[in-house]
C-alpha cells in the first residue's frame, strides 16, 4: 500500500458573493433577506499524493488553485468533503500569510518558525542559515511591510524550507523572486525532494512543472479535469487554454474522460505512451485533436507604432494561410503568408519592401528586405496601391510574437523610408500535438540516441 500523506476527498467550497458592499451590511441588518450569490470555487476534487511525490497544480487564473492549497493548508474550511493531511506542513502561499507586516523580518522568522512548531532554540540555530538564504541583508532589521514583494518570498521561503517539513506548499510565489533567486529556490525543493518530502507546487511556469513534478493536476472552474504526467497535463492544458472558445466545451469534456494516471505515472514515451495508444484507439479523442490554425479577433496588438508616414502608407497587415483564411493562430512548421498593402501618395522608385518577426520582449529574430525591381516593379507612380506578401514557414515555438513592416525608396533623389509600422500585427503559436523542440526557434531537429559501448559496473 502507498503511503498517502495527503487525502482530499470529495473537496467542495463555495464562496459568498456580493454584488456591492453594501449588501453585506444589509444582510448584517436584515438577516433573512439574504444579499449575496453562491459562488463555487471548487466542486467534487479528489486527489491523494503519495509520500515524497511533488504535486504540480495547473490551471487558469481563477481555476481554485489557491483555494485548494487553502484547504489542504488548513488556513480556509471546505464547505463539504474532506482533506486530510499526515505531517508537518510548511506553506509559502500567494499572499505571504503568516508574516505581521508591522514585525521586523528578524522578528518574523521567530514568529514564524514558532508556528511551524520550531523552538526558540531551534531558531536561534538556524538563524542565520535563514539570513544568508534570505540574503536580504540589513532589511531583517526592517518591518516587513517595507520590503519588496521579491524580500517578501525570500525571506518567507527560506524560513518555510528551514524547518525540515514533511510537506511543502508553494503557491506560485517563486515567481516574484529574481532568477538567481529562482535558481537558489529550485535547488533547495530538489534537495528537500530527495530527503523524501512531499510537495504542493502551482506554478504558471510550464517549464517548470514539467521539471520539478512527478504528477499534475489540471483544474479548471472549480473541477478536477485529468491527474497525470506533468508533460502529459502542461500539453493537454495548453491545448484547452489556446483552443477558440467554441471548441473549449468539447475539449474539456473529452479531457475530463481521460482516466487518472496511476499515483507514479511512466513519463509519456513514444512507444508504450498515452499519447500513442489513443491514437490506436480513437481518431477524436480530445488530446489527439490537431492544432489548427485560426483567427481569434480577441488577440490584437495593442503598441503598435506607425513612424510619420512620408509618401507613402501601410494597410491592412496580416497573416493568412496558404488557403487565403485570415489566421492569428498559427501552427509550428505549417507556411503562411505575411501581407499587407502600400498606399503610395507620391512618386517613389527604387522600392524595398520590409518585414521582422519580434518577440513579446523585443528580440529581432527575423525578416528580410526586398527590392521590388526584383519581381518587375520598378517604380510607383503618383497614387498606387501595391500589395506586398511574404510567404514565411513558421519555425517557431508557442508563444506570442510581433510583425513590422516598412517600406523604403527614392523620393526627390534621396532614399529613404516612406512608411514604417512597429508592432502592427500579432499572432500567436499554438502548441503542437507533439514536440521537444524547446526555446524561441523550432530547428525541426530529430535526435537520434544509441547506446555505442556499456560496462556492467558491477564487477
Ligand atoms: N474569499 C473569497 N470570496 C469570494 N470569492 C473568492 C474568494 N477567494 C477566492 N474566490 C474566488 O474563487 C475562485 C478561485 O480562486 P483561486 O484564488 O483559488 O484561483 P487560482 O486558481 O489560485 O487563480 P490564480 O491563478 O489567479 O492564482 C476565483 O473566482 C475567486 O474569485
Ligand atoms: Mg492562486
Amino acid at each position: 500500500m502507498e503511503d498517502i500523506v495527503i487525502s482530499v476527498r470529495n473537496v467542495a467550497k463555495s464562496f459568498r458573493r456580493y454584488d456591492r458592499p453594501s449588501d453585506r451590511l444589509k444582510e448584517l441588518l436584515f438577516p433573512s433577506r439574504k444579499q449575496y450569490r453562491e459562488f463555487q470555487a471548487l466542486r467534487g476534487v479528489s486527489i491523494d499524493v503519495p509520500r515524497g511525490q511533488t504535486l504540480g497544480i495547473v490551471g487558469r487564473n481563477g481555476s481554485g488553485k489557491s483555494t485548494l492549497l487553502q484547504i489542504i493548508v488548513g488556513t480556509l474550511r471546505a464547505s463539504s468533503g474532506e482533506a486530510h493531511v499526515r505531517g508537518r506542513i510548511s506553506a509559502l502561499l500567494e499572499l505571504g500569510s503568516g508574516f505581521n507586516p508591522e514585525f521586523t523580518g528578524r522578528q518574523n522568522v521567530f514568529f514564524n518558525g514558532q508556528l511551524l512548531g520550531l523552538t526558540r532554540g531551534q531558531i536561534e540555530e538556524r538563524f542565520d542559515d535563514i539570513a544568508a538564504f534570505a540574503g536580504i541583508g540589513d532589511f531583517l532589521e526592517q518591518p516587513v511591510k517595507t520590503y519588496s514583494s521579491g524580500m517578501f518570498v525570500r525571506l518567507a521561503f527560506a524560513v518555510a524550507t528551514s524547518v525540515e517539513p514533511d510537506i511543502l506548499v508553494v503557491d506560485e510565489a517563486l515567481a516574484v523572486g529574481d532568477e538567481a533567486f529562482q535558481r537558489k529556490c529550485f535547488a533547495r525543493i530538489e534537495s528537500l525532494q530527495e530527503r523524501g518530502c512531499t510537495t504542493l507546487f502551482v506554478s504558471h511556469a510550464a517549464s517548470k512543472v514539467v521539471e520539478l513534478c512527478d504528477r499534475a493536476l489540471l483544474l479548471d472552474r472549480g473541477e478536477a479535469i485529468v491527474t497525470h504526467h506533468p508533460k502529459f497535463v502542461i500539453d493537454q492544458y495548453q491545448k484547452l487554454i489556446y483552443a477558440p472558445a467554441d471548441r473549449y466545451p468539447a475539449l474539456r469534456e473529452k479531457l475530463r474522460t481521460i482516466p487518472d494516471s496511476p499515483l507514479w505515472p511512466e513519463p509519456p514515451g513514444d512507444r508504450d505512451d498515452l499519447n500513442g495508444s489513443a491514437k490506436r484507439e480513437a481518431s477524436d479523442d480530445a488530446f489527439e485533436i490537431e492544432a489548427d490554425d485560426f483567427f481569434d479577433p480577441g488577440l490584437k496588438p495593442s503598441n503598435s507604432l506607425a513612424y510619420e508616414p512620408r509618401g507613402a502608407d501601410i494597410q491592412s497587415p496580416k497573416i493568412l494561410a496558404l488557403d487565403g483564411r485570415p489566421v492569428n493562430n498559427l501552427v509550428g512548421r505549417r507556411e503562411y503568408v505575411y501581407t499587407y498593402e502600400v498606399e503610395f501618395h507620391r512618386e517613389a522608385t527604387d522600392l524595398r519592401f520590409g518585414m521582422l518577426i519580434k518577440t513579446v520582449s523585443g528580440l529581432e529574430l527575423g525578416g528580410a528586405s526586398f527590392p521590388a525591381v526584383a519581381q518587375n516593379v520598378t517604380h510607383a507612380a503618383g497614387e498606387t496601391r501595391i500589395t506586398v506578401r511574404f510567404r514565411f514557414t513558421c519555425c517557431l515555438n508557442p508563444g506570442v510574437y510581433f510583425l513590422n513592416a516598412g517600406v523604403s525608396g527614392t523620393v526627390d533623389g534621396q532614399f529613404t523610408f516612406l512608411a514604417r509600422g512597429i508592432d502592427i500585427a500579432i499572432f500567436r503559436v499554438l502548441p503542437p500535438t507533439e514536440s521537444f523542440a524547446s526555446e524561441i526557434v523550432d530547428l525541426s531537429i530529430a535526435p537520434q540516441i544509441a547506446i555505442d559501448k556499456q560496462r556492467d559496473r558491477a564487477r
